[in-house]
């Protein structure tokens, strides 16, 4: 049997090259060794976007962009939390079962609220829905970075709760923290990130990723020296090369004369290359209304069907039936 893996992403709006290397990339190589599970959390989002034009257009942009990647509807269950609304059920009963000690202590929760989100019950339950997320579809492993370890934590703290209740209902997921989601560098050499506006985006024109990597911070050193490989041009020029590759950049670093406006330029070329046919694909995707809606409603069909028989054997067990 194949493990099942899930994953959730927030419509955040563009995603960036850190979002690709750090977790998409091996979404996309867990579908043919697992069970890929993978949702659009846009229930999620409402904590911070309350504008339906931009939740609408975030959530179908995320979609769409996944698709273009290669998130493969056929292969794995791809849909949009809210089109199964099961989620949202399961997430009530699991707050019977969710010690509100627990819950203040999330760290999330507290940055959150220190970084000016109102204080509301959506943000303050957000750690139950992404357990419900979890346990409504049995899932084995969840990969994720470590910003949400403890959000984890808690779904299993919940699920063994539950299950000392009421019997072996829930899958105990296993936690996967990816070292490499934290590696992965902007171009001011902190963690890439959407709020640190130091990203460089997948989807991005020509015109928006030359203005980034022109961007990106390098040291002074002279032309005749020899340069610093520990640095964010390198970085992230290594992402797009394979080891032998990134081997004759670390030479050329080490040899005097290397300029890094080439360099630069060198990067823009490769980075819109390297995404040219997902760029294609979304292109289609975009002019395909029809299309994405019937790969919508794929996923929610498919991911309904355990949905459903997850929450009636919860609803027997709790005597809700
Ligand atoms: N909270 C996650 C994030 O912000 C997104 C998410 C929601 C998620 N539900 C999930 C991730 C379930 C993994 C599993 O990145």
């Amino acid at each position: 049997m194949k493990k099942r893996i899930l994953s959730g992403a927030q419509p955040s709006g563009q995603l960036h090259i850190g979002n690709y290397f750090g977790m998409i990339d091996r979404m996309i190589g867990f579908q043919s060794r697992s069970d890929l599970f993978c949702f659009v959390a846009n229930y999620h989002s409402l904590t911070s976007i309350s504008n339906k034009d931009k939740l609408e257009k975030n959530t179908r942009e995320a979609f769409i962009d996944l698709l273009a990647l290669g998130i493969d509807p056929e292969k794995s269950t791809f849909w949009v939390q809210s089109h199964v609304p099961e989620v949202t059920e399961l997430a009530w009963i699991l707050s019977n079962f969710s010690p509100v000690g627990l819950m203040q202590r999330s760290t999330s929760y507290k940055d959150k609220i220190s970084n000016g989100l109102k204080p509301n019950m959506g943000l303050f339950s957000y750690p139950i829905l992404m357990a419900s997320d979890i346990l409504l579809f049995n899932s084995d492993i969840v990969p994720v970075g470590k910003d949400q370890k403890q959000h984890l934590e808690m779904t299993r703290d919940i699920a063994i709760k539950f299950n000392n209740i009421f019997g072996d209902i829930f899958t105990i997921p296993e936690i996967e923290i990816d070292e490499s989601n934290d590696l992965i560098v902007g171009i001011d050499d902190q963690k890439m990130s959407k709020s640190y506006k130091n990203t460089i985006p997948i989807f991005g024109d020509r015109d928006t990723i030359n203005q980034q990597v022109m961007n990106i911070v390098t040291d002074s050193a002279g032309l005749n020296e020899i340069k610093d490989t520990n640095t964010p041009l390198f970085k992230i020029y290594s992402l797009f090369l394979n080891d032998e590759s990134t081997k004759e950049l670390y030479d050329r670093y080490n040899t005097p004369g290397l300029k890094y406006m080439e360099v630069k330029k060198e990067l823009v070329d490769i980075i819109v290359d390297y995404f040219a046919d997902q760029r294609e694909r979304k292109n289609e995707l975009l002019a395909n209304e029809d299309k994405v809606n019937d790969l919508m409603n794929l996923g929610k069909r498919k991911a309904q069907k355990i949905a459903s028989d997850t929450l009636s054997n919860v609803k027997q067990a709790t005597g809700l039936l």
